[in-house]
């Protein structure tokens, strides 16, 4: 009820001013009475993954707090999870605005935001001061201005950082908003990065003590050829998950509607099922060998629930928060049956 009336008056906002200004208002309400807003009581429904047991198989997806600003208000809505990031290793202010779209009547969004962050100091510096006990995840990338074959760096500082901070860390080489980070999903490139990734995970786990997994994000918009080679070097590389999807770029499913020719990702209700079809696809190659975490477009129960029978062990929401709310992370926990 609530989320609906905040909802109608975000909706006549500029998308990144209503964004702004509802990370900020959890960050001031996450933790003192006023989250009464959105906290939800959510059954505990269980689910081991990576090797950690996480309250709940729902998660918010990487990008909506990039700067882990409101991790604690997400914990009072009920996730089991938040993702935080695209977090790079320095400060940088991210694609010219206006850079974020809505497209209402396909519950979409259209994004080129460019990995705007505050960078990993920064970002450290709130895990340290999270209160809740929420299990966070931290999406590493690069900076903009790293040269490609560089990138492998960004990643490793990215790592050296949060590695004692993070439940788990994802290594995103999908978003479409930077350019020639797509090209890390192909080949050697590949093979180069996830190896080096793996080499400094295990270095950190004895230099901590602790192991934290490692799941790489891929995109939706890979051939089958090019998901078998990704699933096979993830297997030779021993990663511990992978996350599908990021946002698409094809337009297939909007094809006509307000905002639909802006340059970016496309995420929400139209990538549903791309989404969805990379998972199996995915989880045949994988063959058990690691989870998927399955996020894409899951806008109800029933698209959860599509995601889980494609092959997920965990989902994360996105554009169905911003389009449902909280309301949706009940609606999974209550009504999804998990294999
Ligand atoms: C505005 C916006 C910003 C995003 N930023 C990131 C990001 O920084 N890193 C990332 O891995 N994914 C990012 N994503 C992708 C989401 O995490 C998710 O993979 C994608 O939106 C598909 O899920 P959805 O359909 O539930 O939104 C972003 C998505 C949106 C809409």
């Amino acid at each position: 009820m609530f989320y609906k009336l905040a909802q109608k008056v975000m909706f006549q906002m500029d998308p990144e001013i209503a964004h702004n200004i509802a990370i900020g208002s959890l960050k001031m309400t996450g933790n003192n009475p006023l989250n009464c807003f959105y906290r939800q009581n959510i059954k505990s429904a269980p689910v081991e993954c990576m090797g950690i047991t996480f309250p709940n198989p729902v998660g918010l997806a990487a990008g909506l707090d990039k700067d882990g600003e409101s991790m604690d208000a997400f914990h009072a809505m009920g996730f089991g999870h938040i993702e935080v990031g695209t977090v790079t290793p320095r400060p940088q202010p991210g694609n010219d605005q206006p850079r974020l779209f809505r497209l209402k009547p396909a519950k979409g969004i259209i994004n080129r935001m460019g990995f705007n962050n505050k960078g990993v100091d920064n970002l450290v510096r709130n895990l340290i001061a999270k209160k809740s006990d929420i299990l966070v995840g931290v999406n590493i990338g690069k900076n903009r201005d790293t040269p490609v074959e560089q990138g492998k760096d960004d990643y490793l500082i990215c790592m050296d950082k949060v590695y004692q901070h993070a439940a788990y860390i994802a290594v995103n080489i999908s978003s479409p908003n930077t350019p020639g980070l797509r090209t890390l999903q192909y080949g050697e490139l590949l093979d180069e990065l996830l190896s080096a990734i793996k080499q400094k995970q295990t270095e950190l786990a004895a230099k901590h003590n602790k192991y934290v997994p490692i799941a790489l994000k891929i995109a939706p918009d890979l051939t089958t050829e090019e998901i078998r080679s990704i699933a096979t070097s993830l297997k030779k590389n021993n990663f511990d998950a992978a996350i599908a999807t990021n946002t698409t770029l094809s337009r297939d499913n909007v094809q006509g509607l307000k905002n639909a020719e802006e340059t970016g990702g496309l995420s929400g209700k139209p990538l549903t099922e791309l989404s969805t079809k990379v998972i199996k696809q995915l989880a045949d190659y994988l063959d058990d060998a690691m989870p998927i975490i399955g996020v894409g477009g899951i806008n109800s129960a029933k698209d959860a629930q599509d995601k889980f029978d494609a092959g997920s062990t965990m989902v994360q929401i996105y554009s169905g928060f911003i389009y449902q709310g909280p309301q949706l992370v009940k609606a999974i926990v209550d009504n999804c049956q998990i294999k």
